[in-house]
């Protein structure tokens, strides 16, 4: 089981750094977990993720359940064991890529029937076999089944689905995971107030040594996701972690921050490093201008990432633009490495008193853009 502990407080925002402590170590936060969708974080080794100071990386229930099964995983001993990955792993539930990948879906009090989108196969997913299928994988932290409704939505049509999701969310409760494993709610509730409460107060009712915010960053504005999410986030116990599903660029995650958040999870930097787009200190930074042919610099002269103590703009330049996979390799390594240093930076930012100035500071950097 998890446990948690909130280590400083910010005094001018809700920021907080926490240590969270599960069988397989410790996590502080605010952290940030690469995604690693289908059992591996695209094109690097675990000996890569440790290097970058990776403490929990993310697994998907339904990629997994797809391909290559939940039985062959558990045939293994579990994620941990068939990944080779001796850190801590969270599995989504299914309840998102249900929606957003899977070709038709048939909605019920019992579950959700989908089209699988690799071979068009019928399957099902209700809360009992989420639990089944991630108790399988092993993950260290299980999220429950839950509906994210599309945005925009009807309000009455998000109030029915958000009471369904709390009682997907009790029968997760119900399902005897094993014993290293922790259950977290998801709120849900759309871009409404009165409803995020409402699904906050169940979830709270029912205990779960986690909170999640879900059903954001889905094609709203981003002043609406920042509001849905600080007006959430504060809704939820001191004393538990808090979790933004998939949200963001590194502007959305210091805001998340400051909003009380501590764990993110994204597929922003390796997807943007497997096409050119490098997040750096000074801004963004597309490795295939043309300029940049004889750059001996760094991507980012304040990163102490592998690829920046070793290879220049130039040569990346080069190798993306001859195809070569180690491009891709080097620039996730580079961007994953952004994300963990910059929620590295902020705790100790919130440790040492200064994260209100840290976060402006790096807002402006970020934004120079131009690069
Ligand atoms: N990932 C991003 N948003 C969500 C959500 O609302 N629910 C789940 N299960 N996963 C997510
Ligand atoms: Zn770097």
């Amino acid at each position: 089981m998890l446990s948690f502990v909130v280590d400083a407080k910010d005094k001018n925002c809700s920021a907080r750094a926490g240590t969270i402590k599960t069988t397989h170590g410790i996590i502080e936060t605010p952290i940030f977990m690469p995604v690693g969708t289908v059992g591996s974080v695209k094109t690097l080794t675990p000996d890569e993720l440790y290097e970058i100071g990776a403490t929990i990386i993310l697994g998907n229930t339904y990629h997994l359940h797809l391909r290559p099964g939940d039985d062959i995983v558990a045939h293994f001993g579990g994620l941990h064991r068939f990944m080779n990955w001796k850190r801590n792993i969270l599995t989504d539930s299914g309840g998102f890529q249900v929606f957003s990948l899977a070709d038709l879906n048939k909605i019920t009090e019992d579950g959700v029937e989908f089209k699988s989108h690799i071979d068009g196969s019928k399957h099902f997913f209700s809360p009992e076999i989420s639990m089944e299928i991630q108790k399988k994988l092993g993950s260290d932290i299980v999220m429950a089944f839950d509906e994210c409704v599309p945005y925009p939505s009807e309000k009455s049509y998000v109030a029915k689905s958000l009471e369904r999701t709390t009682r997907w969310a009790k029968r997760c409760k119900e399902y005897s995971l094993d014993y290293h494993q922790s259950l977290f709610g998801i709120v849900q509730g759309g871009v409404f107030k009165d409803l995020r409460k409402i699904s906050a107060d169940q979830l709270i009712d029912l205990d779960f040594p986690g909170y999640a915010i879900g059903g954001l960053s889905v094609g709203e504005e981003i002043p609406l996701m920042y509001e849905i999410a600080e007006y959430t986030a504060q809704l939820l116990p001191e004393e538990k972690p808090r979790y933004l599903m998939g949200v963001g660029t590194p502007e959305d995650i210091l805001n998340g921050i400051s909003f009380g958040i501590d764990m993110f999870d994204c597929v922003m930097p390796t997807r943007n490093a497997r096409n050119a787009l490098l997040f750096t200190s000074e801004g963004r930074l597309s490795i295939k201008r043309a300029d940049l042919a004889k750059s001996d610099d760094p991507i980012d002269k304040n990163c102490d990432c592998y690829t920046c103590r070793n290879f220049s703009r130039g040569y990346l330049r080069h190798l993306y633009k001859a195809g070569e996979i180690l491009a891709m390799r080097l620039n996730t390594i580079h961007n994953l490495h952004f994300y963990i240093s910059l929620v590295k930076s902020a705790r100790n930012a919130i440790i040492n008193g200064n994260f209100e100035a840290f976060k402006n500071d790096m807002l402006l950097k970020l934004n120079q853009g131009g690069n």
